[in-house]
């Protein structure tokens, strides 16, 4: 089964097209952080009018990689929410403008479940139930996963995503947005024991985490650096004055408290009793890339003989190939969307009842 797949939460324009929910025939992603640079952020007039201009490009782009025709296509698929409003526009109408064109089946998929299917891409089937990790730009969730997708909310962070935590800080010690990447690469050079920043592990027994002590800690620490006693200051206007040295050094310090406030959930996961319900460990979201936490989740599988699936790079970023394996679950069953179903900002997994235990 072909499922062409469109996502276009925030600032990437992606198409892809997937056999089967695995295997891979085309993935063309454009982004574009170099439209939203100078403003630190993703402002979202500009996100979802660069959407316009680059979807049907990306679409033919797409399929041309797979070498297909559109009329081999057996169902397209479109990430409806989460994410900007304007933008899931975008990718949503083009998808449904796309199946009701060609009379095929629309597939709505949200994007933070689509996270967890990317380490089922190009990979041997799965054993369920897994423990799914998702920490994104804009999540921070832990679920568990049954063949089908997402049983329940085990529990997310209270406050700051991990992704947008790191970009915070990353702009604290003036770095360009998304600067989780660039302070991650910086880290590597610093001495993470210079800074003692907290890890904030809420209640030990339920998958909660917050990010905002850390963020006040971190943004104390980098004024102390800069010689600076008025908390007022924004320390991203004056960030251009620390050394390299004590840049890395607060880099290193920020991701190891960031990264081992993420390990603690999942070893809570896995750690506490001697066989873990979970055979298996689907990971997903930009924050991946960050290699400390890639080591430490390969540390925790090894420890517990768990079947990680920690996604290529390039799957771990927002992208279109997670969005039609994903769709491909719900149109084995049959399932299809309405052309009238409406894209949201918000996951169902962002509502409060959507929590199984927390
Ligand atoms: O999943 P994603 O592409 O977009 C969302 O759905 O939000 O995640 C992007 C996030 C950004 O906050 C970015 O700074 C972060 O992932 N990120 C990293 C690294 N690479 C990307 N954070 C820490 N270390 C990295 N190496
Ligand atoms: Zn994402």
């Amino acid at each position: 089964m072909l499922i062409l797949g469109l996502e276009s939460s925030c600032d990437e324009t992606a198409a892809a097209i997937v056999a089967d929910g695995r295997s891979v025939r085309a993935d063309v992603v454009a982004s574009q952080h170099d439209l939203h640079r100078p403003y630190r952020g993703v402002v979202p007039e500009i996100a979802s009018r660069a959407h316009l201009d680059r979807v049907l490009p990306t679409i033919r782009a797409a399929v041309a990689e797979a070498r297909i025709a559109l009329g081999d296509l057996d169902a397209v698929a479109a990430g409806v929410r989460p994410g900007l409003i304007g933008s899931l526009l975008v990718g949503t109408s083009a998808a449904k403008g796309l199946a009701w064109g060609l009379d095929l089946p629309f597939v709505a998929v949200d994007h933070v479940e689509a996270h967890l299917h990317a380490g089922l891409l190009e990979a041997a089937p799965a054993t369920f139930p897994a423990f799914g990790l998702v920490v994104s730009g804009g999540h921070t969730s832990f679920f568990e996963v049954g063949p089908e997708g997402v049983v329940r909310r085990l529990g997310r962070s209270i406050d700051d995503a991990a992704g947008e935590a790191f970009d915070k800080a990353a702009a604290m010690i003036g770095l360009e947005h998304p600067g989780g990447p660039k302070l991650a690469a910086l880290a590597r050079k610093g001495d993470e024991r210079r800074f003692a920043l907290p890890r904030p592990t809420l209640d030990r027994h339920r998958f909660d985490v917050s990010f905002s002590g850390l963020k006040t800690a971190f943004r104390r620490c980098v004024l102390r650096e800069l010689g600076i006693d008025d908390p007022a200051v924004d320390p991203r206007d004056r960030a251009g004055t620390l050394s390299d040295g004590d840049r890395a050094d607060l880099a290193a310090s920020f991701e190891a408290a960031a990264v081992e406030t993420i390990l603690a959930k999942v070893e809570l996961a896995f750690g506490g009793a001697a066989t873990s319900r979970f055979p298996t460990l689907l990971a997903g979201g930009g924050v991946l890339g960050n290699d400390r936490l890639r080591r430490g989740l390969v540390a925790i599988a090894e420890r517990h003989d768990i079947d990680l699936r920690l996604p290529r790079p390039e799957w771990c970023v927002d992208n279109a190939a997670m969005i039609a394996g994903a769709a491909f679950a719900r149109r084995s069953r049959g399932e299809r969307d309405a052309l009238d179903l409406a894209a949201e900002p918000l996951s169902v997994w962002s509502r409060p009842e959507a929590t199984g235990t927390s």
